[in-house]
């Protein structure tokens, strides 16, 4: 889509709103694995009415829009993507307490929830130590770990639809399953959630993070990566299967799956997409070849439709 029209409309909507924008904006920066291309426009909302006011302007307008909340959990392809993509990873936001609840925007990175937990004594988030993103990001993948995940603790999701209604929703059965839910189904935007946590003492909390931090930085890699690739098989994880197929340590270009866990692509320095997305492609085959199942990506890769 080359019309000049959309680029006036896209500053215009910027300058109404009073919304930060930049054309051809690299979103490499933005992501964690720290590739790919530009998007054609990117609008900064700086706190969550303007994220819902540049949501419901760019909706009304011709290009595609997506949401990239934390960016650790998405590939960008090498071309870019010819879009309206609202990045949130210069928003502030908030974290109040009410009760036993913690009531956050979207906008928060998760990690400064996780802590702000243990700050007040409101167990039920340790198991999520370590995990990035924003808050938003981990709602709509229903992030986790082994020891638990965010609908476990999820009390009500405030969201906006395609058209910009905002609704409160308390989630019910079949909102959320195994890295996924409602929201990404539903193609929603989130805007703030409440969390039901459960008072207990601080140090811990405390303890049971340190643990898990611990075990993370034993089993995971620490350099630029999206978190893990695939979702597992049903009893089969992934990065214990690519393992046992020898693929670790596996490089192309400047892309490699993690010497320290299977379902790591990690970016060495200065891979491109097409490496990342070329390991991803092996795994997959190999996995499938393997197992006669096919995996699932967990990870959104963000490209064009041809
Ligand atoms: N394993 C291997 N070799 C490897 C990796 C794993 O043999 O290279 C084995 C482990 O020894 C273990 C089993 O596979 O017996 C499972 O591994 P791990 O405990 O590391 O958990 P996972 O299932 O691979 C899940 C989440 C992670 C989360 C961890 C920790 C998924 C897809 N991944 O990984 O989440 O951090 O549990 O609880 O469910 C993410 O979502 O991006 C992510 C990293």
């Amino acid at each position: 889509m080359t019309d000049p029209r959309v680029d006036t409309l896209c500053r215009e909507i910027a300058g109404d709103l009073g919304v930060p924008v930049a054309a051809d904006e690299p979103l490499a920066r933005w992501t964690t694995m720290g590739v790919g291309g530009p998007a054609r426009w990117a609008f900064f909302p700086p706190d969550t009415e303007r994220l819902l006011a540049t949501w419901r302007a760019l909706r009304e307008g011709p290009l595609p829009v997506r949401v990239l909340a934390g960016g650790s959990n998405v590939i960008v392809a090498d071309e870019g993507i010819d879009a309206a993509v609202i990045v949130l990873g210069r928003a502030g936001g908030t974290i109040r307490r009410e009760g036993n609840e913690l009531v956050a925007d979207a906008t928060v990175p998760f990690p400064a929830l996780v802590r702000r937990a243990a700050e007040e004594g409101l167990a039920g988030l340790a198991f999520a130590e370590g995990i990035p993103g924003r808050l938003g990001g981990a709602v709509r993948m229903n992030a986790g770990t082994g020891a638990g995940e965010l609908a476990d603790v999820l009390a009500e999701v405030e969201v906006a639809d395609a058209a910009g209604r905002v609704r409160r929703h308390r989630p019910g059965p079949g909102d959320f399953g195994y890295r996924e839910s409602f929201v990404a189904r539903e193609g929603l935007l989130v805007l703030r959630a409440r969390l039901a946590l459960v008072p207990a003492d601080p140090a811990e909390i405390r303890a049971e993070m340190e643990e898990r931090r611990a075990r993370r930085r034993a089993t995971q890699p620490r350099g630029r990566s999206a978190g893990c690739i695939f979702r597992n098989l049903p009893g089969q994880p992934v990065g214990a299967i690519v393992d046992r197929l020898g693929l670790k340590g596996t490089r192309i270009g400047d892309a490699a799956i993690s010497t320290e866990h299977g379902n790591f692509i990690v970016n060495l320095g200065h891979a491109r997409a097409a490496d990342v997305l070329a390991l991803v492609d092996l795994v997959r085959e190999k996995v499938a070849r393997e197992t006669g199942l096919e995996p699932h990506l967990e990870v959104e890769i963000w490209r064009d439709p041809r």
